[in-house]
């Protein structure tokens, strides 16, 4: 049994990324810091931000978002030194095979699969909302048939309703455009990127500094009306801030979820192969997005709370409705532009994180390497990764009710960050000598906190979220079971196959 947890080798790792099935190493500072925050800014700040001020928070989302980037900090100064150490693609799933052995390593890999291709799913459906009220702007408006999922789920009661409409054309559409740009290469697809940035950055600055002339202070007050709690413990037992229908509200509950916003800043941890010097430009793209997003979302979310009154922020468009509220009715539009450029980039990393991190599990035989970790002779991208993920994703968005499975992605992520954090303790004591290019600072206060704070945002989540957890874990661990046990490149070695 102590194959499922053998760990490989930091040497082989980093041998691995020499060879021939390697990727395109083109990638600068700018690039993957472009690349961080394009992965970053989008449905969280533009789409989710309202429903969780509105009904959790009230204006004390300010501090939600200081609490949840005090988290993704730590996990991320995590992150930059495991890049700087290991800089192949892979991410978490790596780290966690060099530390943790196999067995962990494909369960961070599958739990990946949740973070990167259903938030990419979550992702096309925002984009396919914004994309319409855009056309709507300009008088046109697709048929029915093809606005939405053919379902949706009832949030408070769980039941399934029919929705009248077939299927979600934008976020098909949208998903296979950006697929094709990822298959044609990662130069081009960070030069759609940047331009993307380039758009939403001077959105959101015009939000914060036309925003701040209308903000009234009064609308600050109270600041915290849903109080500063909302835990829940693994079941029903509440510790504090339960709301009338027995979900977590206050602060916390409202950090669980915005947590979404900051996905994204690891994703850069996976473009470690295609960067130029990956050991000093991956930390410090990692570090870098982060923190300028960090910034960027406390500033928007002040201003947004002190627009407009947080019981009257609207929940499907609130930036945009908040500059309506107070008479700059032509902001709309800009907005609107700033949010569909933003969640276009969005998809673009995430879309772009999936199939790196199924190209690094497959190159290890945990999933069939033939098709896996096939690398396009001319493209030198991960294609038919890349091909299968834009499938999958275009599939879920068009037909499938995602609404639920947004907090089921927040879970899966922070997971992944608190065994990166875990990781980086092992890995201190087991491997000290190995040079570390950017090393975490006050270790262990750091890691340690990093997990502390994600297992709280992880508790603050409705309780259901762990079962879904467990249950998408389960099926990985009868995947791995029945294939990568007895596939994997280190198995192979062991029998003296390879
Ligand atoms: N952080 C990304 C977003 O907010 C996933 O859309």
């Amino acid at each position: 049994m102590n194959y499922l947890f053998e760990r490989k080798p930091l040497e082989m790792l980093n041998k691995e990324a020499e060879g021939e099935k390697r990727l395109n190493r083109v990638l600068g500072p700018v690039m993957l810091t472009a690349l961080g925050i394009g992965t970053i800014i989008g449905t969280g700040i533009f789409v989710l931000v309202g429903a969780v001020a509105r009904d959790e928070t009230g204006p004390a989302i300010i501090v939600s978002f200081v609490f949840s980037g005090t988290a993704c900090l730590f996990a991320a100064l995590c992150y930059a030194e495991f890049a700087s150490m290991v800089p192949v693609a892979g991410s978490a799933y790596t780290y966690a095979y060099a530390t943790l052995g196999e067995l962990f390593a494909w369960i961070i890999g599958w739990d990946l699969v949740l973070e990167y291709t259903m938030a990419a799913s979550t992702v096309a459906t925002g984009w396919s909302k914004y994309f319409q009220s855009l056309l709507d702007m300009a008088g046109i408006h697709l048929p029915a048939s093809l606005v939405t999922a053919p379902f949706d789920m009832n949030a408070e009661t769980g039941a399934f309703i029919a929705t009248g409409s077939i299927i979600d054309l934008p976020a098909l559409a949208i998903s296979a455009i950006i697929t094709v740009i990822l298959v044609l290469g990662i130069k081009e697809s960070a030069r759609v990127n940047a331009v993307m940035v380039a758009i939403k950055l001077t959105v959101v600055l015009l939000v914060i500094g036309v925003g701040v002339f209308y903000v009234n202070p009064d609308n600050w007050t109270p600041f915290a009306p849903y109080g500063w709690a909302g835990l829940s413990f693994f079941g029903d037992a509440f510790v504090w801030g339960a709301g009338s229908d027995g979900k977590p509200i206050g602060m916390l509950a409202g950090a669980g979820l915005i947590f979404f916003a900051y996905i994204g800043f690891d994703a850069v941890s996976t473009q470690a192969e295609e960067a130029r010097n990956p050991q000093r430009d991956v930390p410090i793209g990692i570090m870098l997005s982060l923190v300028i997003c960090t910034v960027l979302y406390i500033a928007v979310s002040a201003v947004l709370t002190g627009m407009v009154p947080y019981g009257q922020i609207a929940v499907n468009a609130p930036v945009a409705d908040a500059f309506k509220q107070v008479g700059q009715t032509n902001a709309q539009l800009v907005i609107t532009i700033g949010a569909i450029a933003g969640i276009t980039s969005v998809l673009l990393g995430l879309m772009l994180s999936q199939p790196r991190i199924l190209f690094a599990i497959a190159r290890d035989g945990l999933l069939p390497e033939k098709f896996f970790a096939a690398v396009h002779p001319r493209f030198k991208t991960p294609w038919k990764a890349t091909l299968l993920t834009g499938v999958l994703v275009g599939l879920l968005s068009a037909v499938i009710p995602l609404r639920v499975l947004l907090e089921l992605v927040n879970i899966g992520t922070l997971f992944a960050f608190v065994i990166v954090c875990v990781g980086i303790l092992v890995l201190r004591r087991t491997r000290p000598e190995v040079a570390r290019p950017f090393r975490c600072p006050m270790v262990p206060f750091v890691p340690i906190g990093g997990i502390v704070l994600c297992l709280v945002l992880m508790m603050s989540l409705p309780s259901e979220n762990w079962f879904r957890l467990l249950v998408w874990l389960l099926i990985g661990v009868a995947i791995y079971w029945f294939y990568g046990r007895t596939h994997s490149v280190l198995a192979k070695k062991r029998s003296g196959g390879r």
